[in-house]
């Protein structure tokens, strides 16, 4: 058995020595007895338990390249056994290439899990390293010290990345575990444990304003913040003697900060049927007539629309209107107010409307759906298009509201207005513009609908389509007059 002793602290190219050594002279991981300085006291580096430096190369052996990385963070482990584990894998992967890929194997878990644990100590050191300010000599560079406690030896590994981030100023970062240090244009490592470092400056009061600040009680979750910045590495964050405090007052600074919290309104719609509930029920309309029809379809629940709906918005105008336009449902203002068209799309309506001459009380304006279909987001309801089945649910009431008014016109406003009224999807381009003759001597005309035209982003676009949706309402003016 040969008996080697290691300064071990992270060193990968003295094991990497060793273990060529040994490899290159056939022996056997059961043959050598690895062994830790830091945790042999008395015991100098064995040289002499090694055999020749294989200098030409002969004998050695090769490993993939993952192995590599994997052995060079290992090697960063405070294990002692971690050494030998090493040694054994290197023997191992002679005879089969693919052992790191077997992750039920004993040693490469055993390995893999080494890895990890440096990984993640090499991340907390950059997470919790903090640096305190000392006094500098006029003019020259500021200088800092910080000080960590890292479970393993990752100092050499981590101070590249300190050298990059900050690499304007001096630095020492001291651990029990070896340093480094920085001064502009030399990186010095030393494997030397440090003593602790007496400092305390004005950062420490930053940090722990800085922490302070950004604690939200309403997102406290106890296990999550300690596993992120676990209990060990409090002792040196100068912000961690307020993590208890903050804790403990979490509940209350909740439960303030939800008092303070402006409250949400009712939703309108709730408002509004609270309202609409204590008014009287209106005397029943004489049956078969358009106010019978809109009392009975104030109670439809056919399709689910209704729950979520205000109200059920039912067509507008004179029993005997010579027109009716046919939109989709009711948007967000109009399933407030229970009346169509009195939104933003009414409004280009309106407006079209007007100008070609048509008075909008001669007309009798409904939708092919008569419940506002959306979906919350925040406090807003975002329209939602009704779906095929939705719109046949309420063709039974345009179809009774057109049975009632018995129109010389009907103007489908969009392709929903349009399926609604033929039962069948069609393209409204091709029928756009010109009357179509329907049963009964009615006459159908096919237009885009007004909320279409505020879509449109191009503002140029934009007026193009809304001129072609006026000259639609002058033509419609024309078939009537
Ligand atoms: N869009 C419609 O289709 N109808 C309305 O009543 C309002 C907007």
């Amino acid at each position: 058995m040969r008996r080697v002793v290691l300064e071990g602290r992270g060193n990968f190219e003295e094991w990497r020595r060793a273990a060529r050594a040994f490899a290159a002279a056939g022996i056997l991981p059961d043959e050598i007895d690895w062994h830790e300085k830091s945790r042999e006291p008395g015991f100098a580096f064995q040289r002499d338990a090694l055999p020749p430096d294989p200098s030409a190369g002969a004998g050695q052996m090769s490993v993939p390249a993952d192995f590599m990385a994997l052995a060079e963070a290992v090697i960063c482990h405070s294990d002692p056994r971690r050494f030998s584990l090493l040694y054994s894998l290197l023997w191992r992967l002679q005879e089969n290439r693919d052992l790191l890929d077997l992750a039920s194997d004993e040693e490469v878990s055993r390995a893999r899990l080494m890895q990890k644990s440096v990984h993640r100590d090499a991340h907390k050191m950059t997470a919790f390293v903090r640096f305190k300010e000392l006094a500098a000599p006029a003019g020259g560079r500021r200088k800092f010290i910080a000080w960590f406690e890292p479970d393993h030896y990752i100092v050499a590994r981590k101070a590249p990345f300190f050298q990059r981030r900050f690499t304007d100023m001096d630095w020492l970062i001291a651990t029990p575990k070896g340093s480094a240090a920085w001064d502009g244009e030399r990186l010095t490592l030393s494997s030397a444990p440090c003593e602790k470092p007496d400092i305390s400056d004005a950062t420490d009061d930053l940090w722990r304003i800085y922490y302070a600040s950004i604690f939200n009680p309403a997102r406290l979750k106890v296990k999550a913040m300690q596993a992120e910045m676990p209990k060990k590495y409090w002792k040196n964050l100068p912000e961690a003697d307020l993590i208890p405090g903050l804790i403990a007052d979490a509940e209350a600074k909740m439960l303030s900060m939800a008092e303070r919290e402006a409250t949400t309104p009712l939703p309108y719609h709730r408002r509004i049927q609270e309202a609409a509930a204590r008014i009287p029920a209106p005397k029943l309309a004489p049956a078969g007539t358009l106010e019978a029809l809109r009392q009975e379809a104030a109670t439809c629940s056919q399709c689910p629309l209704h729950a979520k709906a205000t109200q059920t918005v039912f067509g507008e105008g004179p029993a005997d209107a010579e027109i009716v336009f046919v939109g989709e449902q009711p948007g967000d203002q109009e399933d407030l107010a229970g009346r169509p068209f009195v939104g933003p799309a009414g409004k280009v309506f309106d407006e079209a409307i007007a100008q070609a001459g048509i008075n909008r009380s001669r007309l009798y304006i409904t939708n092919a759906v008569k419940h506002f279909k959306y979906e919350p987001r925040g406090k807003r309801r975002i329209h939602q298009k009704p779906n095929l089945g939705e719109v046949q649910h309420c063709r039974w009431w345009l179809k009774r509201e057109l049975d009632l008014i018995k129109p010389k016109l009907i103007v489908a406003m969009g392709a929903t207005a349009l399926y609604s009224l033929t039962g069948e999807k069609q393209k409204l381009e091709g029928l756009r513009g010109r009357p179509i003759a329907m049963e009964e001597g009615r006459l159908l005309f096919v237009t885009v609908h007004p909320s279409y035209l505020l879509r449109i982003p191009d503002e140029q676009r934009k007026a193009q389509e809304l001129a072609r949706f006026r000259q639609d309402m002058n033509l419609i003016r024309g078939l009537t007059a």
